[in-house]
């Protein structure tokens, strides 16, 4: 039988309902293993990204799965770990933003042309318990598509913002994304 991820995939892997579509050269749809417990939302796949078609696999990635495992290893040991999956707003290289746009940000057009494949993935693939808006741009935008009372919503400074942060505030900013991820997740596991 064809799982839902299969079919969403399928749907989705020659999706040209916005300019994006002319502008990847792969879609990028999720990380990790589905349905999940924890689902990171971030803006748009870069450069590693649309050419190895998995999100949060460049620098900003590395970075934000060195958060992760420092939020959930010291409260799971190794043990149940929470499922984490990761996907972004838009599922395709804003690739013309990116070399010559004013603020490098997919449109706002194309995020809410995206927004049927992110909230079916979310509903229909991931069912998280909690959303983690990976980012200012996910923050704003992930509460419009996806009802906030239907489940958990947290926000953490995007990891990229904290690489072009001067070296002296890095730390502090990786620790608090570490301390509200695991804050969020130490509450989800309260409730089991
Ligand atoms: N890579 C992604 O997949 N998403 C981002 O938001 C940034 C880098």
């Amino acid at each position: 039988m064809t799982s839902p991820y299969q079919k969403h995939r399928d749907w989705w892997k020659d999706c040209q309902r916005c300019p994006l579509g002319k502008q990847r050269s792969r879609i990028v749809l999720a990380r990790g293993r589905v349905p999940c417990d924890v689902l990171f939302i971030g803006e748009a796949p870069g450069v590693s990204e649309d050419a190895l078609g998995q999100p949060f696999i460049g620098p900003a990635g590395k970075l934000l799965d060195r958060i992760v495992d420092d939020a959930l290893d010291p409260i799971f040991m190794g043990s149940d770990r929470p499922k984490v999956v990761f996907t972004n707003l838009v599922a395709c290289f804003p690739k013309l933003a990116k070399s010559e746009g004013v603020n490098h940000q997919p449109a706002e057009a194309e995020i809410k042309a995206c927004s049927t494949r992110l909230k079916e993935f979310v509903d229909e693939v991931a069912r998280p318990r909690l959303i983690v808006c990976v980012g200012a741009l996910s923050e704003k935008w992930v509460p419009q598509f996806i009802d906030p009372f239907s489940v958990e919503m947290i926000h953490i400074v995007h990891p990229a913002a904290i690489l072009r942060a001067p070296d002296a505030q890095r730390g502090l900013m990786v620790r608090r994304c570490v301390v509200v991820l695991a804050n969020a997740v130490e509450a989800l596991h309260a409730e089991d």
